[in-house]
């Protein structure tokens, strides 16, 4: 039997401080932007400093051997969730703008020569962009760029065209942060692999939806964020391929990441610790695997039929209004329950004001994604982003608001 989301939600400790007053009750549509965490991920994260709290990795005494345990743990879960082949190809980092920024400085710097490309798409998040803008620059190569269809797909067959001997790395976003649309990583992982290039894939939109297997994909490097997904805020994850993270130099020097150190030279740690420099969080690492248990308690299947429901009632909901553009694919299997959209007249940061005068959170702006809204021909959009534990009177109560919104900024209907 499917699990009762009402009382899933009471394992969030937000909604049901909501319910009690304590915290001002809020349809939270704003999931894209960082996810509720339930009791389990917070309790988990205080028991770490609550009774096991000493820097890991470092003491031979009980509490620090226990803390490394769990750091450790928490790693092989992670292993386990995305389906790598060993716990020395998972590191953590903060989140996901600093594992792609380690792709580009410790790979992307060293591997990437004059007169070679770097291809991204247009739909990245400029955590995807802006590293590899810094690659190209440095050291003269061109950064090229895979535009997408209206409905916000890729044609392979472009992206065929565009990949040459000259690619030397692919860097492309998993699902868009703006259009929601999955992108096909494994087709693309194995046209970058026949030329030669590896690919870099931003997984931060879709680790908290959909099952990842880094090996089915095929993918080099793949870069998420446990705050997305439930977890914590500030711990992220790098996967790459142990063979290439093996040969390529730290990110960041310092503590814990040496085997040893000599007045002018180190001989630095094996994997995964060579690019984990200075104390970790042990804490957020507990988190984030409490995160994936509860995950994995929940199921893909039930979080995904209940985000195509959702999605389905908003986006059908959203078009029968007037005066709605709604960006991306008519099709609410292509949304991730990203629905990106202006309404005619209103600046989005009006249309979020209204929402929030109506007890509603959404995103407005350029969402961190700035090229792909100058190709849509648009400055600024609103965004509601929709996570299973959603509710539909919360769907409900977004269209009845978005419906009155020209109305009450004095456009008329
Ligand atoms: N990357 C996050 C978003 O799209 C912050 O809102």
């Amino acid at each position: 039997m499917m699990p009762d989301i009402n009382e899933i939600r009471k394992e969030f400790p937000i909604f049901e401080n909501m319910k009690s007053g304590e915290v001002l009750p809020f349809a939270y549509l704003d999931n894209a932007a960082t996810s509720h965490r339930p009791k389990c991920v917070i309790d988990a994260e205080m028991e770490l400093y609550e009774k096991h709290n000493a820097n890991p990795l470092r003491g031979s005494y009980p509490l620090s051997v226990e803390a490394t345990d769990i750091y450790e743990n928490a790693r092989k879960s992670v292993r386990d969730f995305i389906n790598a082949s060993s716990a020395s190809e998972i590191i953590f980092t903060r989140n996901t703008s600093e594992s792609i920024n380690l792709v580009a400085y410790s790979y992307g710097l060293t591997k990437v020569n004059e007169g070679d490309e770097v291809l991204v798409s247009i739909m990245e998040h400029h955590s995807n962009l802006l590293p590899w803008q810094m690659v190209t620059r440095k050291n003269g190569a061109t950064l090229k760029f895979i535009e997408c269809e209206s409905d916000g797909s890729v044609d392979l067959e472009k992206v065929k065209e565009l990949i040459t001997e000259k690619t030397k790395i692919v860097a492309i976003t998993h699902v868009s942060n703006v259009l929601g649309y999955e992108n096909p990583v494994k087709e693309i992982a194995k046209l970058a692999h026949e030329k030669g290039a590896v690919i870099v894939v931003d997984g931060a939109q879709s680790t908290p939806h959909m099952k990842i297997d880094v090996k089915d994909m095929d993918v080099d490097f793949f870069a998420f964020s446990g705050h997305k997904m439930f977890g914590p805020m500030g711990i992220g994850v790098l996967y790459g391929k142990e063979d290439l993270l093996d040969k390529m130099p730290p990110f960041l020097t310092g503590g814990e990441m040496i085997d040893s150190v000599s007045r002018y030279d180190a001989v630095y740690a094996e994997l995964p610790h060579k690019f984990e420099a200075g104390t970790v969080n042990a804490a957020g690492a507990a988190g984030l695997d409490a995160a994936i248990t509860f995950m994995k308690r929940i199921g893909y299947e039930y979080m995904q039929e209940r985000e195509l429901m959702l999605t389905k009632r908003a986006l059908d909901g959203l078009v029968k209004i007037p005066h709605i553009i709604v960006y991306g694919s008519d099709k609410a299997e292509n949304h991730t329950g990203i629905l990106t959209f202006k309404v005619d007249d209103v600046h989005p940061h009006d249309v979020s004001e209204v929402l929030i005068a109506d007890s509603i959170a959404i995103r407005a702006g350029h969402h961190c994604a700035q090229p792909l809204l100058q190709y849509l021909g648009v400055n600024s959009t609103a965004r509601a982003s929709l996570m299973f534990y959603n509710t539909e009177d919360e769907i409900d109560r977004f269209l009845e608001s978005i419906a009155t919104i020209r109305e009450r900024m004095g456009y008329g209907k």
